[in-house]
């Protein structure tokens, strides 16, 4: 089968990855696409951004899409974990039972690096598959180490690849066929011995483990599945990117970094690079009943509008210096207040330029 394309839309703190991941989402569903928009923003703006309400399930957006269909979807960080032993263990109903109860599970419920964005995309495998889905827009977290999550299925195939897998692995064949009462797996004398000297939460490690590899296979694909979405020949990245120096050093970074996992970066947004007519201002200004306030707010404005449009030279100047290779799409600043309609002027003006981003 082949799969959709996946645009992975990163970028710094507040440059507008959400809102422009949506707007290329809706844009695309627009075009006659299925598009689906993930969010593994921990933030979740994406739901107000689009005016909708989103959770863990790929819902359809219904916004105005004919011809073409949108769905969303932005799972709960703090339900990550849960997610993730609930779909590692779909087949082992009686193991989930018992991991649930385990008192180390229930620490590491809490926190555990990564597993957000595991999550994130198996549900988004899924989605993909339920949904038919023709493109998958990914808005990520906003850090420089935003990026970071695409290298997870590697380093995790490092670590399935070495000698914590033989552990796993010999741990589940002598957990078969000797169970406690509670149907657990049962444990060693070195075992017994390390809870009876240390306490019985090590008796709960051992378990955890043993129950883990009872799910390595799910766990190795669940991981693949990842690698497929994030690292196919279908997946491109884009680098949104604001007119602040913040920005375009947090692009450059980004971009660095992507280059160090082999991965191109496809082209740079530069959103809020495009200043709103001043057409108003210039009308004013050739008015000839002015009075000295009107002069001082016309003076500000126009002060205003030339700042912006040399920031937006003067960053854009600045990427194709570093990356002449690399092609780049100016978004408007859009002055209407509410993030929806921020998000359909800017899938107005995307809507002309998905060439770059999807085969026809
Ligand atoms: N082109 C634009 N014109 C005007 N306002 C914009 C534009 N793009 C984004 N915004 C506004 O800027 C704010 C930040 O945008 P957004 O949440 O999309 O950024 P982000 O990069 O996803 O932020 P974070 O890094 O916190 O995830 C929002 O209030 C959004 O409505
Ligand atoms: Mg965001």
């Amino acid at each position: 089968m082949i799969g959709p394309e996946v645009i992975v839309c990163a970028g710094g703190g507040g440059v507008g990855k959400t809102t422009a991941s949506a707007a290329l989402a809706l844009a695309l569903a627009r075009s006659g696409k299925r598009a689906l928009i993930v969010s593994i923003d921990p933030a979740r703006r994406l739901a107000d951004a689009m005016g909708v309400t989103l959770d863990g399930r790929a819902r359809s957006v219904t916004l105005d899409t004919p011809g073409g269909k949108l769905y969303g979807l932005m799972p709960d960080p703090r339900r990550s974990m849960r997610t993730f032993v609930e779909i590692l263990f779909e087949q082992e109903p009686q193991a989930l039972a018992r991991l649930l109860d385990n008192r180390i599970y229930q620490v590491l419920e809490d926190a555990v690096p990564g597993i957000h964005e595991l999550v994130a995309m198996t549900l988004t495998a899924r989605a993909i598959a339920e949904h038919c889905i023709d493109v998958v827009v990914i808005d990520t977290a906003p850090s420089r180490f935003a990026v970071d999550f695409v290298g997870y299925p590697d380093r995790l195939a490092k670590l399935l690849g070495g000698r914590a897998v033989g552990w796993l692995a010999q741990l589940a064949q002598r957990g078969q066929g000797r169970h406690d009462d509670s149907g657990a797996p049962k444990a060693t004398r070195i075992e017994r011995l390390l809870a009876w000297v240390l306490g019985p939460v090590v008796g709960d490690a051992a378990a955890l483990f043993a129950e883990m590899a009872l799910v390595l296979d799910s766990f190795v694909a669940l991981n693949q599945q990842t690698s497929q979405l994030l690292l196919g020949a279908a997946t491109k990245y884009l680098i949104v990117a604001a007119p602040t120096a913040a920005a375009q050093a947090d692009a450059h970074y980004l971009i660095a970094q992507l280059a160090t996992l082999q991965i191109s970066t496809t082209a740079i947004l530069l959103n809020s690079a495009l200043s709103p007519s001043r057409d108003f201002v210039d009308l004013l200004d050739k008015a000839t009943e002015t009075t000295a306030p009107m002069r001082d707010v016309l003076r500000s404005l126009d002060y205003e509008w030339q700042s912006r449009a040399l920031a937006v030279a003067t960053i854009a100047d600045g990427f194709s210096g570093r990356h002449p290779e690399l092609p780049q799409l100016r978004l408007p600043f859009v002055e209407q207040a509410e993030p929806q309609e921020i998000v359909e002027t800017l899938a107005r003006v995307l809507a002309t330029e998905l060439c770059r981003f999807v085969a026809d």
